[in-house]
């Protein structure tokens, strides 16, 4: 145990609700967020250290400090005032173990107590930490305690990492699929599906370590296979369809499935029976070809389904859908639309382990404030949000753009992870959206570093700031920086123009 000071009688305490205390000089410097422990007589105390401020009496009254300087010397020539310096902690009591259990302050530390800097173990135990088979995302703060997060804790109530651009969250994200990847299978492994909007975790793909528990599908490749399309989705992408338009497409449809019995076919062959077909009236062929024809140009319907639901979820892997080649948002909905549905639906029927949806600019996938028939994705993201949990279909929203996430959504994701965010607004809205934030938490937010994270919600008892680890797995190669970009392009150029005089 480091002690690190002393409890001192102050106007309002030490009290239940905050105490003060005296640091040592040559103890382990105090920080502000840091856990401390006190023995009290009800059991361990833990509290954390809210402020720290400096007090010296030499410089208490500012006539006696002005009167002295008049005579052209400064305090410190005429007294030893650097003696006379002391720091104090404000602490906040959070709770007090005894024997197994844990509870709520409700008796004061008493002037003269010694505080200590907390160990591992109890920060462990204070915050619900899973030391065996947690998930490793980095160090508490000021602690060299790992921070391992209960798989079940984190996820299954639904996982939100918010931050400003370039705050690090799709770095923690490969940080969490790293853990995921790296559980044993008497662990529990879930399978993982990312939709990645900027082909920022292909890196998985090359690295010796994961390359064989990653499966990459780009937008080119995704495919919605016809013979196993219903009408249904066909009227969820086209939302205008009339009851005679739907009627004539599931006649249709069904006359294909008898047609080509088992044989592929693709929305060719249902374009040409519909423009073939006897009964339609022309008014109606023209309208289902012309809407058949636009589903076409998207470039999503093949012969079958890509990926299969065997590559799509399979435990212990990751499904990257590097979403990056797709510059329309509509489509990429349709994707993520149709992706989410069908995890969701085959977990239901428990046909698929297990999942964790990780969605990458959430924001324009179930955006706040837009109709659901305006944001193909919004409906499937909300639903699993309300009942993916009975499931254990989980779902990790990532977004820069806290307030243009759907609320339904953003609240029944019980775990929030949060790295720097400067807006006002947006500090606004996630002190509203995440529970158990203080004033002082919340404003720290705004002044973290890259690669520090805030956790609160399901996944801790306490909410922590956490230094996020360093990743294993191989980066991506795109997305460089923009200096380095510029010189990189800038060498290029020289070279080439070197290679142009050699040549003249
Ligand atoms: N924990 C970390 N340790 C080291 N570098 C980090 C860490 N988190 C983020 N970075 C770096 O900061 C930059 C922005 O991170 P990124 O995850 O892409 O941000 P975001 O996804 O929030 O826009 C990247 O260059 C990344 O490598
Ligand atoms: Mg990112």
């Amino acid at each position: 145990m480091m002690s690190i000071g002393t409890v001192i009688s102050t106007q309002e305490g030490p009290s239940v609700s905050g105490f003060s205390f005296v640091i040592n000089d040559d103890g382990p410097l105090a920080k502000q967020g840091q856990f401390v422990t006190l023995k009290t007589p009800e059991g361990i105390m833990v509290a954390r250290i809210c402020n720290i401020f400096k007090s010296n009496r030499y410089f208490q009254r500012a006539e006696s400090v002005r009167e002295y300087e008049k005579s052209g010397k400064k305090m410190s020539e005429i007294f030893p005032v650097e003696r006379w310096e002391y720091l104090i902690g404000e602490a906040k009591p959070l709770a007090v173990f005894s024997d197994s259990l844990i509870q709520r302050p409700c008796f004061p530390p008493s002037p003269g107590d010694t505080v200590e800097i907390a160990d591992g173990e109890m920060l462990s135990r204070f915050i619900g930490l899973d030391q065996e088979k947690g998930m490793d995302i980095g160090k508490i703060n000021f602690h060299d305690t790992p921070v391992k997060l209960n798989l079940t804790k984190l996820l299954q109530k639904h996982l939100a990492i918010l931050s400003i651009s370039g705050g690090g969250k799709s770095y923690l994200t490969s940080v969490i699929i790293e853990e995921l990847l790296d559980r044993k299978p008497e662990e529990g492994q879930i399978a993982t599906v990312i939709i990645d909007t900027h082909g920022e975790y292909i890196g998985f793909a090359e690295d010796e370590k994961y390359r064989n528990k990653v499966s990459i599908i780009t937008g080119e490749d995704f495919k919605i296979g016809v013979p196993r399309l219903s009408v249904s989705l066909i009227s969820h992408f086209v939302p205008d369809l009339t009851h005679v338009q739907e009627r004539e497409l599931r006649r249709i449809f069904k006359n294909a499935r008898e047609a080509f019995k088992g044989r592929a076919y693709d929305l060719n062959d249902i374009i040409r029976m519909i423009a073939e077909d006897e009964k339609v009236k022309s008014s109606t062929k023209d309208i289902l070809i012309t809407l058949l024809s636009h589903l076409r140009g998207t470039g999503f319907f093949g012969v079958s389904d890509n990926p299969s639901l065997d590559t799509l979820a399979k435990q212990g892997h990751v499904t990257i859908i590097d979403v990056s080649d797709i510059t329309s948002l509509r489509k990429r909905q349709m994707l993520v639309s149709y992706l989410g549905r069908k995890l969701f639906d085959a977990r239901t029927e428990d046909r698929i382990p297990p999942f964790v949806f990780i969605v990458e600019e959430a924001h324009n996938f179930a955006p706040e404030g837009v109709k659901r028939e305006a944001a193909l994705s919004k409906g499937i993201i909300e639903k699993i949000a309300r009942e993916g949990r009975k499931f254990n279909s989980s779902l990790c929203l990532i977004s820069q753009r806290p307030i243009q996430l759907s609320t339904t959504a953003l609240s029944q994701c019980n775990s929030h992870i949060i790295l720097r965010v400067t807006n006002p607004y947006d500090l606004d809205h996630i002190g509203r959206s995440s529970e158990g934030l203080t004033r002082d938490v919340l404003n720290t937010i705004s002044s973290l570093r890259v690669g520090e994270a805030l956790i609160v919600g399901e996944a801790v008892n306490y909410p922590i700031f956490v230094k996020v680890r360093e990743r294993k797995s191989k980066k991506s190669e795109r997305g460089i920086p923009l200096e380095e970009d510029a010189v990189r392009y800038h060498k290029n150029k020289e070279k080439k123009n070197q290679d142009a005089r050699s040549f003249m």
